[in-house]
Formats: structure tokens, C-alpha cells, sequence
């Protein structure tokens, strides 16, 4: 055993196209330790190197320098048993026999991670159970309707009974009825239930301070910063945020002639402009702010809420996790 965090990463780097004109420093000199127990969430915008992290974790790819250990196991030394300590869960690429019945998925995959026979039937009945597939036990997979075969992937992950799990981007293209399912289980039933320790990673900011006990948030390869979602969101010079809803065409820079409103965010949504600013006094620059925007706008809604994670990663990065 090295360490006494259950996922310890140690200054990780993983470069593609070295040395080439592409460079892509995908992963960029990264450390970080996940208790025991513990959901732990990566996020960041798309490209920022999350994927390529959890792919040197789980072994599926070699990091060019740095260091890794799970549950004790060093990635480059016993990575079998690296492979037996974790379940890999990605929202895109399902890996189940169309051809199949749920119990043969499962019995299969039991079989690879070398369960016994006797352990292999009382985990496929839990698993059936808890994923509410038991009269589909029988039907083949291409049977199954999309969130059917979702469940049997996440049944599929749990099949050997890891300890840790990493959970990349469990949600992404969900509708918002299985997306809650997942983001549920996930929090109840894997983490506060069965003990397990979660790596998740998503751009989802909403989910990633609903679920996760600490955040990193990742960037072009780096950490930015590493706590509780609450701190991260205390850690904000400014305490609030006036957040304006319209409809029209904003520049960033409409802004730059009044004090205190030149760091702005934009961001869209649902046919709407969201126009954010950090501040300490929003009452001070509403009058000139609303000026401008009724000139190029319809403004629909005006309010002063608190900074929210999304603020935080801009604060931090310039960049949006929205818009990225
Ligand atoms: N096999 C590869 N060869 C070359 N470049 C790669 C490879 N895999 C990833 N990259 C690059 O590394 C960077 C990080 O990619 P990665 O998939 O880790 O990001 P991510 O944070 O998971 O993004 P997303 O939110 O879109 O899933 C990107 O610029 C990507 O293009
Ligand atoms: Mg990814």
C-alpha cells in the first residue's frame, strides 16, 4: 500500500503528438487525492482532458510521466489488479452482446473478471433487481428500449463488485428522467449505500455541485482549483451576481465604458442570452447596464442571485463550461 487516499494521482502528464506542430498537452502535470468513500468530481469544458485522466487511471492508456495509485495498486506495475479494483462507466460507448440476454451479458463479464459461479448468480439477481430488468432477464439485449440497455451497462460495471468507480460523463445526451435516474443512483445507491469511492467527471456544473463532495476543476490539462462546491463558490471575491435574460445580439465588450461591469458572461440557452456579472453592489451598475442592453435586447427577466459554479470556473479560467 502507498498513501493512504484511495485514488492518488501524483503529477500526471499525457502529451499526444509530441513534438509535433498538434501538440495536445492533454493532460498537463495533474495530482490530486480521492478518500476512501469518497464522490470526487472533475469539471471542466470539452477538451479539457478529463477522459484522457480517467483512461490513465483505469490503465486503458499509459501517461507519459507521474504517478498513480488505486486502492494501494500502481497503474504501471499491477495494473490487472488495478483493472479488478475499478468500474469504468462512460455515458457514449456501450460495450453489451446485442446478440445476448441480460443474464448471459452478465455472466459473461463475471466470467472475465473471475467471479465464481456461486457469486456470479446472487449478483446477477441483486443487479436485475436493482435495475428493475428481471423480466428481461431472458430477452435479448437489441430487445431492450435504450434505457433498458443503460441499466444493464451500469449492471455490467458493477458485475465484479468494485470498490471504485470512474463515471465519465454519466449523463451526457440522457433525457432529464433518466439523467435524474443515473444521477440518483449514482449518489444514493453506489456512494451513500454500497461505500463505493466515485470519480465522475462532467460539464454539467449543476449535477457536479449536486453530487460531488469536492470538485476539481480542469482546464487545458490543469487543475484550477480543488475543494467543496460550497468554498469554491465562497472563494469569489464579488458575493453576488446580477443576471440579466434576453433576447438579441450581445458583445462582450458594450460593457468596457461603465465601472464594474466589464467582466461579463454570456452565455445561451433555450433560445435565450444570459448576460451574468460578479459583483458587489449590482445596484450600482444595474441603471447603466439596462440602458445598454434595451438598445440591442428584449430583456425578459432581472434578477441578483449568488455565484453559482459556473461563475466560479469563469472567475477562474475566462472560459464558460457552457459554451466552451
Ligand atoms: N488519442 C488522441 N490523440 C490525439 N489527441 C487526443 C487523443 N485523445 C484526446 N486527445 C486530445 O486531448 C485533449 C483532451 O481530450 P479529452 O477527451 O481528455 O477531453 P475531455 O475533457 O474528456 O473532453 P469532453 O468534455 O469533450 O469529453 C483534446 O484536445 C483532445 O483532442
Ligand atoms: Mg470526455
Amino acid at each position: 500500500m502507498v498513501g493512504s487516499g484511495e485514488i492518488i494521482v501524483n503529477d500526471i502528464r499525457k502529451i499526444f503528438k509530441k513534438g509535433k506542430p498538434d501538440e495536445v498537452r492533454a493532460v498537463d502535470g495533474i495530482g490530486f487525492t480521492i478518500n476512501k468513500g469518497e464522490l470526487f468530481g472533475l469539471l471542466g469544458p470539452n477538451g479539457a482532458g478529463k477522459t484522457t485522466l480517467i483512461k490513465c487511471i483505469s490503465t486503458l492508456l499509459i501517461p507519459d510521466s507521474g504517478s498513480v495509485t488505486v486502492g494501494g495498486y500502481d497503474i504501471y506495475r499491477e495494473p490487472l489488479e488495478v483493472r479488478r479494483h475499478i468500474g469504468v462507466l462512460t455515458g457514449g460507448e456501450r460495450s453489451l452482446y446485442w446478440k445476448l440476454t441480460p443474464v448471459e451479458n452478465l455472466r459473461y463479464f463475471a466470467a472475465l473478471y473471475g467471479v465464481s459461479r456461486k457469486v456470479t448468480k446472487e449478483r446477477i439477481t441483486y443487479l436485475l433487481e436493482l435495475m428493475g430488468l428481471v423480466d428481461k432477464s431472458n430477452v435479448r439485449v437489441e430487445k431492450l428500449s435504450s434505457g433498458m440497455k443503460q441499466k444493464l451497462s451500469l449492471a455490467r460495471v458493477l458485475i465484479h463488485d468494485p470498490p471504485v468507480l470512474l463515471v465519465d460523463e454519466p449523463t451526457l445526451g440522457l433525457d432529464p428522467y433518466f439523467a435524474r435516474f443515473i444521477r440518483d443512483f449514482v449518489k444514493n445507491e453506489l456512494n451513500k449505500k454500497l461505500k463505493k469511492t466515485i470519480l465522475l467527471t462532467t460539464h454539467y456544473m449543476d449535477e457536479a455541485d449536486e453530487l460531488c463532495e469536492r470538485i476539481a476543476f480542469m482546464n487545458r490539462g490543469k487543475i484550477e482549483a480543488l475543494d467543496t462546491p460550497d468554498r469554491l463558490k465562497q472563494s469569489m471575491p464579488q458575493k453576488q451576481v446580477l443576471e440579466i435574460k434576453c433576447q438579441g445580439t450581445i458583445e462582450k465588450d458594450m460593457f468596457e465604458t461603465i465601472d464594474g461591469a466589464a467582466g461579463i458572461n454570456i452565455s445561451h440557452g433555450e433560445g435565450f442570452v444570459f448576460l451574468r456579472w460578479n459583483t458587489d453592489n449590482p445596484e450600482l451598475i444595474l441603471g447603466n447596464i439596462i440602458e445598454l442592453v434595451r438598445e440591442k435586447a428584449k430583456i425578459y427577466s432581472v434578477r441578483v442571485t449568488t455565484p453559482t459554479l459556473e461563475d466560479v470556473f469563469v472567475h477562474l479560467t475566462g472560459a464558460s463550461l457552457k459554451d466552451a
